[in-house]
């Protein structure tokens, strides 16, 4: 099994920390340890494991290489994109260079940005989902929703057991990418819904087949960009002109709403893909005010606030539910209900050039 590390994102919601230079899979976030170290963590001890394979920009080669050095991982594949075309393209080409090592394995997708408690309950549900996936299931992970969140997939959980399946894993009936506000409320209320977590569980070969049923084009751009890399020291670095030729498109819309052969394993695990400074918060270790704080910060009468101090001392007062990022260069203050407007600040400073 090979863990495959998504580390392509922009992470632009986790504004001014994450930046284009440095998106947030490679922050400490959560604690000592960057988001794709502690990904590339998670999964030691599982059974099988092979060595990673980590696709990102080519601009973030050397923060990887540097992080994967860091846990003396000597042996990883780091896939260099040109350009980011989005996560289908990026496992096209993951599954197509894992073939080329002689064997079929299994990949583990794997986001480069998502924080998990229990890392136990995670690889329990990982070693359910591998027999599925051996019989060639692409097995996803579902999470139990808390809100009628816009910005994940939606797996409904085939009503019938099938009696093929193996032990906790169940069939899908339905999976939905980003469902609109109203959507998402209809899905979470029926109670029928999971959360898709973003991670996978396939055959090499599976995927690749089903790509080429749904989206041949990504395939082929995928199969020329891997022919016509060039390897660069401990990198491969994919054809631009091939690679930018795929479509852009997100495994979900691309292959995992039409598949007929997804299936899920639930996962209850503290999962979270820290998509936002709320979702941070939510995560970390707070003070019995509610408040959780990194750098040197000094608080007075607040609650359930998130502030952190990168440069300097950042002092606040009477603050409920906001939200106080200080770097070198930017400081964000924002309430936590109004946090989709970040993504709106980003974009107006890039309209500035
Ligand atoms: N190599 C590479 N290239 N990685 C990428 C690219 C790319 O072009 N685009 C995104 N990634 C990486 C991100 O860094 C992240 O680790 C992972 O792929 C998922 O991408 P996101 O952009 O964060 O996806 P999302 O959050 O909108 O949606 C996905 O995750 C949700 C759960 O967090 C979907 O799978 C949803 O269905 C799911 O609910
Ligand atoms: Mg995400």
């Amino acid at each position: 099994m090979i863990p495959v590390i998504l580390s392509g994102g922009s992470g632009t919601r986790l504004w001014p920390l994450s930046r284009a230079k440095k998106p947030k899979q490679f922050l400490p976030l959560l604690n000592d340890k960057s988001m794709l170290q502690n990904t590339l963590l998670r999964v030691k001890g599982l059974a099988g494991l092979g060595a990673p394979l980590i696709i990102c920009n080519e601009d973030h080669r050397f923060m990887v290489a540097e992080q994967l050095r860091e846990l003396a991982i000597t042996n990883p594949a780091i896939v260099l994109e040109p350009e980011g075309r989005n996560t289908a393209p990026a496992i096209a080409v993951a599954a197509l260079k894992a073939m080329q090592q002689g064997d079929d394995p299994l990949l583990l997708i794997l986001a480069a940005d998502h924080a998990i408690k229990d890392v136990p309950a995670f690889h329990q549900a990982v070693e359910l989902a591998i027999p599925a996936a051996n019989q060639g299931k692409l097995v996803t992970f579902g999470i139990v929703p808390t809100s009628a969140h816009t910005g994940y997939g939606y797996i409904r959980r085939a009503g019938v057991m099938d009696a093929a399946l193996p032990a906790g894993v169940s069939g899908v009936a339905q999976f939905y990418e980003k469902p609109d506000a109203t959507t998402a409320r209809q899905f979470v209320d029926s109670g029928e819904y999971y959360w898709n977590s973003g991670m996978f569980l396939f055959k090499a070969s599976r995927l690749l087949a089903e790509l080429q049923q749904f989206a041949p084009d990504i395939v082929t751009a995928a199969e020329q960009a891997l022919a016509k890399a060039s390897i660069d020291m401990d990198f491969i670095r994919l054809d631009k002109a091939a690679f930018s030729a795929s479509p852009s498109d997100s495994i979900d819309y691309a292959l995992m709403e039409k598949s007929a052969n997804a299936v899920m394993v639930p996962l209850d695990a503290g999962w979270s893909d820290v998509g936002s400074w709320d979702a941070l918060w939510q995560v970390m270790a707070k003070d019995e005010q509610g408040n959780a704080c990194r750098g040197d910060v000094l608080l007075e009468q607040c609650h359930n606030s998130y502030v952190y101090a990168e440069q300097r001392l950042v002092t606040a007062i009477g603050l409920d539910d906001v939200v106080v990022v200080e770097t070198k260069d930017a400081v964000l203050v924002a309430h936590k209900s109004q946090l989709q407007g970040v993504k709106n600040i980003v974009a107006k400073l890039q309209s500035y050039g």
